[in-house]
């Protein structure tokens, strides 16, 4: 496997090796995590918007080693501010825009809040970048814009076909940021992550809500649709092309998009056995209505072509399926990280 830069020691003076401050949105969450973490091990300064909340809690980057914190200036804000968005990116080579409402399920019940974070929150990026000149903007789309693949694998070409109100916030704020390159050459790359796993996932996602639950002793799982497929790529790989896709020449990358995916196809039915198998876990595993989506609403079928990524900054997944569970396996089963989730519910 080679060496992900999650695993490289933290620089011993991060920005004297010629890294620069870089600002990530979304940087409490769990692929905001580790993309902070792989860009302080990198040799970036890191300026990290967290949510306002009442809690002062800063998510999981309170969980990151100590000389990696030591690194990353935390900033309270909300992307639907105007203010604290040109706050948090004066002064910053490169933006990574991964801050979003993400849960389709509660897409259907709120989706206003949905328009407001995804598409206007990238728009008060967007004209952020554009007024102080940043060099770069990292802006994170999804797969789920695709929705059902029409032909596989799937490249950029894929028409877009939004089956939620989450994918149709997703892609509007792709077509804004594709709309400031044309308009204003602002220098945005976008990015498209196929399913991304691994440690920190909350438990609105399937991978961590099956070892989540065979973690906390269950043995009998609730679940939605088991027929669809999807891509599973681990996060580390994911934060690599984050990096790959924010380092790149300009020339490469500037006004285009990229998907991120290994290219390889699983059902969530085979997925679950396969975890089972990992976990030595024997289940019992029922299909719950109130998980199964309306019938044009599920995306059936997702698989990346990353070729265009790989040709323009030499990606390529580290991990295949089962070292990526592996690592979120042992994960889970940590009881300290087990505590923070609330395995007996059902997680929107
Ligand atoms: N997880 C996946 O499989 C996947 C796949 C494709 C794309 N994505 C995209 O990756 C990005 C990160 O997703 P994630 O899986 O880490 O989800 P996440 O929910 O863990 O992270 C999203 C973060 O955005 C923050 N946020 C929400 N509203 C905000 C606001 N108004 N102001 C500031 N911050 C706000 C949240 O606090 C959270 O930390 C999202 O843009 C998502 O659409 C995720």
């Amino acid at each position: 496997m080679n060496r992900t830069p999650a695993d490289r020691p933290v620089p011993a003076d991060p920005g004297d090796d010629g890294g620069t401050t870089v600002a990530v949105t979304g940087a409490e969450g769990f692929i905001g995590s580790h993309l902070t973490e792989a860009l302080v091990r990198a040799g970036h300064r890191v300026r990290a918007m967290v949510q306002y909340n009442s809690f002062s809690s800063y998510g999981w980057l309170e969980t990151l080693p100590a000389e990696v914190r030591e690194e990353v200036d935390i900033q309270l804000g909300d992307v639907r501010d105007p203010g604290s968005v040109h706050a948090l990116i004066e002064g910053a080579e490169a933006v990574y825009h991964l801050a979003a409402l993400i849960a389709i399920p509660y897409s259907y019940r709120a989706p206003h809040s949905y328009v407001d974070t995804n598409i206007t929150g990238t728009l008060n990026v967007l004209e952020a970048v554009r007024r102080l000149g940043t060099p770069r903007l990292v802006h994170t789309s999804t797969s789920e814009t695709y929705g059902t693949a029409l032909t596989v694998p799937i490249t950029e070409d894929h028409p877009i076909n939004t089956q939620s109100p989450y994918a149709a916030s997703k892609a509007g704020a792709d077509r804004l940021a594709d709309s400031y390159h044309a308009s204003f050459g602002t220098p945005v790359v976008t990015l498209r992550p196929f399913n991304t796993f691994g440690p920190r996932q909350s438990m609105r996602a399937v991978i961590p809500t099956v070892i989540g639950q065979i973690a906390a002793g269950e043995r009998t799982l609730t679940l939605g649709d088991l027929r669809p497929t999807r891509d599973f790529t681990f996060v580390k790989d994911t934060a690599r092309a984050f990096l790959a896709v924010g380092t790149a020449p300009a020339a490469e990358v500037a006004g285009r998009t990229f998907n991120a995916g290994t290219g390889g196809e699983i059902s969530v039915g085979d997925l679950v056995r396969l975890i089972g198998k990992l976990m030595s876990a024997d289940l019992d595993v029922r299909e719950d209505c109130a998980r199964i989506r309306p019938a044009n609403s599920e995306v059936m079928r997702l698989v990346a072509d990353a070729g265009r990524l790989r040709a323009a900054t030499g990606w390529r997944p580290a991990y295949d399926l089962e070292s990526g569970l592996a690592e979120t396996i042992a994960f889970f089963r940590e009881p300290a990280n087990l505590a923070r989730y609330k395995t007996d519910i059902y997680n929107i």
